[in-house]
């Protein structure tokens, strides 16, 4: 199928099988590598990307699901407050799960802005449950997601 997206920003025409995983799409056909495969059947989130600003687990959205739809992977722009945070507090070792963990705070943390409301770590522990990690620790994970969070607040 012919396929038009939006990718960080960018609108890109692609002729795709209409099931290839997004992953897919992403990784290989636009070559934006960021975006990590660990387990590939939407357990782990280490594939994490914004689909109209909504974190999804791209290993299991098919392409033909974001058909003029807005994608956003860890190469955008606008992701300071989240990286910043993460440097800060020396939250990734291997760095595999980071590129997920880093999308999915920055939609927990545009969430939060949105609703008006402080994010707790209790919040943060909720919304990055998703994302496993074999090799930091949760807590330098949460203490960034959360100092992102409050940042973007
Ligand atoms: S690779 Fe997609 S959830 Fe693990
Ligand atoms: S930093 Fe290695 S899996 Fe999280």
């Amino acid at each position: 199928m012919k396929l038009v997206v939006h990718v960080n920003a960018v609108e890109r025409e692609l002729d795709v099988d209409p099931l290839r995983r997004l992953l897919d799409v992403v990784r290989v056909d636009l070559g934006l590598a960021g975006t990590k495969e660990g387990c590939g059947e939407g357990e782990c989130g280490a594939c994490t990307v914004l689909v109209d600003g909504v974190a999804v687990n791209s290993c299991l959205v098919p392409a033909c699901q974001v058909e003029g739809r807005h994608v956003t992977t860890i190469e955008a722009a606008g992701f300071e407050p989240e990286r910043r945070a993460f440097l800060e507090e020396g939250a990734a070792q291997c760095g595999i799960c980071s590129p997920g963990m880093i999308v999915m705070t920055r939609a927990f943390a545009e969430l939060c802005r949105a609703q008006g409301r402080v994010p707790t770590l209790e919040d943060a522990r909720v919304a990055l449950a998703g994302n496993l990690c074999r090799c930091t620790g949760y807590g330098a994970i949460l203490r960034a997601a959360l100092a992102a969070a409050k940042e973007r607040a």
